[in-house]
């Protein structure tokens, strides 16, 4: 027997009943970053592998061990893209959106592939929203960001339970000092090293700091402190950045530990962590790169942004029980017809009042059925009201409407007083 089709390990459906969330997210965030005066920019998902290798870095896990790459048909070799950033300065710089100093302020959504071990929360593909704002490289830009993520945490009832992280990785070069002295630090005590951070001190020891393990974490306590390398510029751009977050009243605390997995960071990095969701807490990250345009070919160019998981937040959502009731219903009327001359006079009807009524959300009956048959259907719509439309109602040229949520008794409605009356009943805005 052939074996059954499944989908690949960590690459879920999104399932009818899942999708009115997903789509009331990503509205609510849509809406909220054009009224920023942010614009969307949309990439391809598949890249040339060079493209990752060169922006994230050789040595992250993203690329040592996480790409989906591929040779094409030409013999190329392409890698489904793990995260937006690369491509979006990419496209920026393919299309000189930022030449002559042009600040852009773009966003994207859309799928990503990494090949993580799946869990909840940690998927193979996974969906992000990501921010990237170009050639702004004041403080005020990387406060605004963490602004507005502040407001969507808000709108969607959130709010409680995110933590926001901020640290400042400072400027390569500082940053060039700061590791050859952790290098030096951990060099000493290596042997005291679990094994992952003995090897990551050769290749990105700045990823030592981040290490999971419980002795590794006691050698770092005396470990050289990154803020004590910090450069002049960038030790201004932290304050000028906490300032803000002060007068907008958003709490925060200082990770000094907090640098990030991917390689093109400097100054501003953060993370919003929550303790809802398990191991998989960060629900959304970013910071700035302000040397990482220049890395790739273009004229020096700040940049700065981020990107959440969209899966994280549903979950969140979910867990917190912060699903809006008017996402519940997808259907407001359920047009029941009887017989083959009703159905031809419902489905004309239907349109009219749809003409009338482009925001009803009219479900027509299809595939007949009886009595019982149909209105079983109708209820488990979740339609408010379901309309009748047998021989009688088609002689009269009226329909029943009969209330399903216990509002009232059934009425008969002549068909020109119908949209009129749904009006009132159910069409809001
Ligand atoms: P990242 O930290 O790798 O950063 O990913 C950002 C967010 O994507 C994470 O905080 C998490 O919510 C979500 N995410 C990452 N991996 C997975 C996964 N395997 N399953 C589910 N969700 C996941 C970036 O990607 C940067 N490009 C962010 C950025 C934009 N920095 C500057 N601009």
């Amino acid at each position: 027997m052939s074996k059954s089709l499944q989908a690949i390990r960590g690459m879920n459906d999104t399932l009818p009943e899942q999708t009115p969330l997903w789509r009331y997210f990503e509205s609510k965030v849509s809406r909220l970053l054009d009224n920023y005066g942010y614009k969307q920019i949309r990439m391809p998902i598949v890249e040339f592998t060079e493209l990752f290798k060169r922006s994230i870095g050789e040595v992250t896990d993203i690329v040592e061990k996480e790409m989906y790459t591929f040779e094409d048909r030409n013999g190329d070799s392409l890698t489904l893209r793990p995260e937006g950033t690369a491509a979006c300065v990419r496209a920026v710089l393919e299309h000189g959106l930022t030449g002559g100093g042009q600040v852009q302020k773009l966003w994207y959504i859309g799928p990503m592939f990494r090949h993580e071990r799946p869990q909840k929360g940690r998927y193979r593909q996974f969906h992000q929203i990501g921010v990237e704002v170009f050639n702004l490289d004041g403080p005020d830009i990387d406060a605004e960001l963490i602004v507005l993520t502040w407001r969507l945490w808000g709108e969607l009832g959130i709010r409680d339970a995110v933590k926001l992280e901020l640290n400042s990785l400072g400027t390569s070069e500082a940053r060039a000092r700061y590791r050859a002295a952790l290098v030096e630090y951990l060099s000493s005590r290596l042997s005291e090293l679990d094994e992952d951070s003995q090897r990551r001190l050769k290749s990105n020891p700045l990823r030592v700091l981040d290490t999971k393990n419980a002795d590794t974490q006691a050698v770092l306590v005396d470990a050289p402190k990154l803020v004590d390398y910090l450069d002049e510029e960038s030790r201004v751009h932290f304050e000028g950045l906490k300032a803000r977050l002060d007068a907008a009243g958003i709490p925060y605390t200082i990770n000094p530990k907090l640098v990030r997995g991917l390689d093109y960071y400097s100054k501003t990095v953060f993370e919003w962590v929550t303790d809802k969701l398990g191991a998989q807490g960060t629900v959304c990250a970013g910071g700035r790169y302000d040397g990482l345009v220049e890395q790739m070919g273009g004229k020096p160019t700040s940049g700065v942004g981020f990107a959440m998981g969209i899966e994280r937040l549903i979950l969140m959502l979910e867990t917190l029980e912060q699903i809006p009731e008017e996402i519940a219903r997808q259907v407001d009327v359920y047009l029941c017809a009887f017989g083959e001359a009703a159905e031809l006079a419902a489905l004309a009807l239907s349109e009219r009042v749809r003409d009338q009524l482009p925001n009803l959300r009219l479900q027509i009956n299809a595939g007949a059925g009886s009595f019982k048959s149909q209105f079983k259907k109708a209820d488990k719509s979740g339609a408010l009201y379901a309309l009748i439309l047998g021989d009688d109602e088609l002689a009269q040229q009226v329909v029943g409407l009969k209330p399903l949520r216990g509002q009232g008794e059934q009425q008969t409605i002549a068909w020109d007083a119908l949209s009129e009356h749904l009006a009132t009943c159910v069409v809001q805005g």
